[in-house]
């Protein structure tokens, strides 16, 4: 463990150096969906969570919690925990029913990052199940015969883009070290909804109509997604009854079922599209393993802050963040203050600047994570905000490092999709997991039962800037930079919080802010994860509409910010521990807190 103490954002891309732009600069947030509807088949726990939630309050528990992105999928894990399960079980749970119930931001083609903390031996584990590239794969993979990028899109929407997914086996790895429950059994609710049919939410039939072009891609997701030619709409009944068979399989057999055999070779046949095709391989599949990294911890003012290293993105750039900014005293300054809002963007933008120089797969290249953390370093980088003006340019720093070493800058940002899990069970464990298939819906390739996702488009689709090489460029075997940060904070070696958001690049804005919102602000989990958002992940400072933030735009404008009000769809799911346990689910989503 390293301890050192909606709207597309075209003025995004025009903020950044020519040279950093491309496509993917222009993010268009995920639709914003407040809990309007009632879900059918809701315990009383159930109707409670939402009734907190639309009511502001968090839900307050003593023994266990879980908090993730949909109502059942959070259904699904209380059961386990209610039969005993802890909470390595109830995520396989809950994945299981997200990837059917919320298909566009996780399931089993896609992803994942894990942090636990394990009540018996005290210790805190990072679980790497992030997608790796094809060993076919080479650096000029997202290069055309001139040499020059793919377009952005196109390559999202390809086979191109896929890469092995690790969802499945960190499912099953997180049960193998910590669960208890019969592995068989935590897919019941899975596969009797994708069986029996389960109702289409509005956020999920929203999400289906914002993206009825490109899913009509592919005949399969068509099929699925626009039955008829038309958007499945919500209200509607959905039976998936490829998925239940391919969660019979995984049941049954383990994830042998997935990653060999008559699964393994449909997705390699469905990455192999008429353009664009991938070049992932049964070998590919059947070599995939999860890998154990070390947690990355900042001491930021007597709490362990702690969470997932390369290849995300995260942990160091929430490190740095809050590493810039104890040499303020956040505490005494209002939220809502333009002075606040100051600090905390630039302190993200400088932190933005190294990651991009520096942040890649290590296993690949060497990341200077000690330099980049060290308290000495960014009290230096903190000494760039003592004015009273936005920066007016932001650039890489150079942390300590034994490595000779130059890298050029890859500034583009992943794309907002994805989905957060949070779960305490009554042993005290604790399981923080951000869990995606990349942007919404993935390639929007449909095999199965289940979308595969667009995680290589994470890479870098240039090799080089400015002559030097880019740490995040294609490698075979490699995984992509990420932005997903789930977070676990430690008092005294105990846990406090446990939170994470969906939210492509801006995960790391919004996952910082909530943690200062809650330890250094006082809110309560709920109050916390519902502040409005003010995100700077490099170029235009991104404020909140419809919300007081978007009083701080002319003010941040007036310092020197290029601004932009939009909707800022996080998706945080948090749990606070303590005098009891409070649960969080973010407004701007479907999820609910359930805790007993
Ligand atoms: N696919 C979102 C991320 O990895 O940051």
């Amino acid at each position: 463990m390293y301890r050192f103490a909606s709207t597309a954002i075209l003025a995004l891309a025009t903020a950044l150096p020519v040279a950093a732009q491309q496509t993917s600069d222009i993010i268009v947030p995920e639709p914003e969906t407040q809990v309007t509807q009632d879900f059918p088949g809701l315990s009383d726990a159930g109707m409670a969570a939402l009734d907190a939630k639309r009511e502001g309050r968090p839900v307050e528990a003593e023994n266990w919690m879980v908090s993730a992105a949909h109502p059942l999928a959070v259904e699904a894990g209380a059961r386990v925990l209610r039969e005993g399960g802890n909470a390595a079980d109830a995520m396989v749970a809950v994945q299981a029913v997200l990837g059917l119930v919320e298909p566009q931001s996780s399931g089993l083609g896609g992803g994942a990052f894990l942090v636990w903390y394990d009540a018996a031996s005290g210790e805190l584990t990072t679980l790497d199940a992030r997608e790796t590239a094809p060993l076919a794969a080479d650096p000029r993979y997202f290069l055309d015969e001139d040499g020059e990028p793919l377009n952005f899109m196109t390559a999202v929407v390809s086979g191109r883009s896929v890469g092995t997914p690790g969802t499945p086996r960190l499912m099953e790895e997180a049960h193998r070290r910590w669960g208890r429950s019969n592995w068989r059994g935590l897919f019941d609710d899975a596969i009797e909804l994708a069986q029996d049919g389960f109702t289409v939410s509005t956020r999920m039939a929203e999400s289906v109509a914002a993206a009825a072009e490109s899913l009509g891609a592919f005949p399969a997701t068509t099929d699925y997604f626009l039955p008829g030619g038309a958007p499945i709409a919500a209200g509607d009944t959905l039976v998936n009854a490829d998925y239940a068979a391919t969660l019979r399989q995984i049941a049954a057999h383990g994830t042998a079922a997935f990653y060999t055999g008559e699964i393994a070779a449909d997705i390699v046949a469905a990455t192999r599209t008429d353009d664009l095709p991938g070049l992932l391989s049964m070998g590919d599949l059947a070599r995939y393993q999860v890998i154990e990294r070390p947690a990355i911890c900042y001491d930021y003012r007597g709490d362990e802050v702690c969470g997932m290293g390369p290849p995300s993105s995260g942990a160091v750039a929430i490190a740095q963040i809050l590493g810039m900014l104890e040499n303020f005293d956040l505490g005494q300054m209002d939220p809502q203050d333009v002075q606040t809002r100051r600090l905390m963007g630039d302190a993200t933008r400088l932190a933005f600047a190294d990651r991009g120089r520096y942040l890649a797969d290590s296993d690949f290249v060497p990341v200077p994570v000690e330099g980049l953390i060290d308290r000495d370093y960014l009290a230096s980088r903190a000494e760039l905000l003592r004015g009273d003006d936005a920066l007016p340019e932001v650039s890489a720093g150079t942390p300590e490092w034994d490595h000779a070493q130059i890298w050029g800058d890859d500034l583009r940002q992943e794309r907002p999709a994805t989905s957060h899990i949070s779960i305490v069970d009554s042993d005290g464990n604790v399981l923080s997991m951000t869990t995606t298939i990349e942007s919404g819906f993935g390639s929007r390739i449909f095999v199965r039962g289940f979308l595969l996702n667009n995680e290589l488009t994470d890479f870098s689709f240039r090799t080089h800037a400015d002559g030097w090489p880019i740490a995040n460029r294609v490698e075979p075997g490699k995984r992509p930079r990420s932005s997903m940060s789930p977070t676990i904070v430690l008092r005294d070696g105990v846990p406090v919080l446990a939170i994470g958001s969906p939210g492509g690049a801006t995960i790391i804005g919004f996952t910082a802010q909530t943690i200062i919102a809650h330890l250094d602000w006082g809110m309560n989990v709920q109050q916390a994860v519902m502040m409005p958002h003010l995100v700077n992940s490099f170029g235009t400072y991104q404020i909140e509409a419809e919300t007081w933030a978007e009083e701080l735009a002319e003010p941040l404008s007036d310092l020197g910010f290029q601004t932009n009000v939009t909707a800022l769809t996080s998706g945080l799911h948090a749990i606070s521990l303590g005098d009891g346990l409070q649960g969080g689910a973010d407004p701007r989503r479907e999820g609910i807190a359930i805790g007993e």
